[in-house]
Formats: C-alpha cells, sequence, structure tokens
C-alpha cells in the first residue's frame, strides 16, 4: 500500500511580514493561516500523515493551542525545523524515514491550497515521480545591473513561478536533499534540489491565489479572496 505524508513546513520566523507573530499563526478571520492548509490537507483523501515542521520554542504553543483548533481527523506529529526552510524540510524528510512512499510539501503561509489542485499534483507525482504546482509569470522581467540601469530583458515565455503543493517519490526527494547537503547547496524550494540530480519535474498550473503570504499586504489579499470563496458558496443552492 502507498503512504503519502505531508510535511508543512512552518518554523520560519516572518522576518519580512515582522509584528513578532510568525506566520503560520497569524490570524485571518477565525483561524491561524496553518488552519487552512490543515484542513485542506486533512480533507485529501491520498494525504494519510501529516507532520507540521515548527520552530523549537513555538512546538508546545503549536501542539497545545493550535492543532486542536484544526479538527484534524488523522495521524500528526511535530518536527522540530532548522535554521533554513531546506533544513527544516530535511529534518521533516528524516522524521518519516521507512513511513512513505509519497511525500507532498506544502508551505503553511499557502492557505489558499486547493483540494483539486493538491490532488492533481500527488496524482502526477505518483505517476513521474515528481510533481509541482506554479503559474506562468505575468509580468515583463527586467534584469537590473549596476546603478539599478537595465541589463536586459528576459523574455517570459518559458518562465514560471513555483509554488507549493510540491510532491515527490520519498526515495527522490531524500537523495536530492542528500546531495545537496554535501554540495552545500542552498535552494528555495525542494523541486531544484530534484532537478539537481538531473530528474526531470512536472509543472503543473496552479493558480495565482496561491500566494506565500509573505508581506502584510498579502494577508489583505488572501482575507478578501477567502470573503469572496464564502460568498460564493453562500450562493450556491
Ligand atoms: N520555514 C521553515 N523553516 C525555516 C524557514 C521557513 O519551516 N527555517 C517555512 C515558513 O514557516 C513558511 C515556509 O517555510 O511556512 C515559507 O518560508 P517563508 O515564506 O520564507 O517564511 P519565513 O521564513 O517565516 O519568512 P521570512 O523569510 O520573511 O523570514
Ligand atoms: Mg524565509
Amino acid at each position: 500500500m502507498s503512504r503519502t505524508v505531508a510535511l508543512v513546513p512552518a518554523a520560519g520566523v516572518g522576518s519580512r511580514i515582522g509584528n513578532g507573530c510568525p506566520k503560520p499563526y497569524r490570524r485571518l478571520g477565525q483561524r491561524p493561516l496553518i488552519g487552512y492548509v490543515l484542513e485542506t490537507l486533512g480533507e485529501c483523501a491520498e494525504v494519510d500523515r501529516i507532520v507540521v515542521i515548527v520552530s523549537a520554542e513555538e512546538q508546545e504553543f503549536c501542539r497545545e493551542k493550535i492543532i486542536p483548533t484544526c479538527n484534524l481527523h488523522k495521524p500528526w506529529q511535530l518536527v522540530v525545523g532548522g535554521a533554513q526552510r531546506q533544513q527544516s524540510v530535511y529534518n521533516g524528510m528524516k522524521a518519516i524515514q521507512g513511513l512513505a512512499d509519497t511525500v507532498v510539501v506544502h508551505d503553511a503561509a499557502r492557505p489558499l491550497i486547493s483540494l483539486q489542485l493538491l490532488q492533481e499534483c500527488i496524482f502526477e507525482a505518483k505517476k513521474c515521480g515528481a510533481c509541482i504546482v506554479g503559474v506562468p509569470v505575468r509580468d515583463t522581467l527586467k534584469k537590473v545591473g549596476e546603478r539599478d540601469i537595465i541589463d536586459k530583458t528576459i523574455p517570459r515565455s518559458h518562465l514560471w513561478m513555483a509554488q507549493t503543493p510540491q510532491v515527490f517519490h520519498y526515495d527522490l526527494l531524500w537523495n536530492a536533499h542528500q546531495k545537496a547537503l554535501q554540495e552545500y547547496f542552498q535552494g528555495t524550494d525542494d523541486s531544484v534540489l530534484v532537478e539537481r540530480l538531473g530528474l526531470p519535474v512536472k509543472m503543473i498550473r496552479g493558480s495565482y491565489k496561491n500566494i506565500k503570504v509573505t508581506y502584510p499586504e498579502d494577508l489583505l489579499l488572501v482575507e478578501s479572496w477567502l470573503v469572496e470563496e464564502k460568498e460564493q458558496a453562500e450562493e450556491e443552492p
């Protein structure tokens, strides 16, 4: 039987959003940001277990005050993260060694993950080894050099912005992390580590609403989309 484990990196300090409260625990409507993520992972029948990766200082707070409010009806555990996101994911991978065939990585700071997209990403990754969600770049891209002068314009026709969920066969992501560790390579997502193995990673088109809450204004955007979603749900017969 295939076992799928979701890793939820939530051990960051949220330096760009400020305010002292790390992003996963910032409230949006009735719930903390991470509550939206755990709800969707909880609803996803393909996910057997959820591992939330937290900082050592927030471990107790998360266990006592956050998870119990999230209505999680499947096995879960907390794992202490590291200084960088990559290290946090690696700690999660270590904790589930031998327990997972497929691993789903999804940031705690992306509350608007859709269940359908998550399922599609898992389906594709099971088939081909690695699949991530992203969206085509919309703006024109400039490479800017010395004294803020534009060096060149980069054609965007093949450029996408990577998001999470990112889903992999466990062994593949494990090997990718090992290689990165040995070579002191730090990436900003998990896909790049697999790409460095020379293996194909499939991209599927996600949603522009699946933003990573990074700056304070992002919270306002997510909040307005949540209100919109709620209104639409109420209108449906
Ligand atoms: N994350 C993590 N461990 C780290 C750093 C980040 O688990 N050492 C998590 C964050 O909690 C977040 C996700 O990875 O859910 C994406 O990271 P990012 O948006 O960069 O969050 P922070 O690192 O918390 O924010 P900042 O970079 O502004 O400090
Ligand atoms: Mg960060």
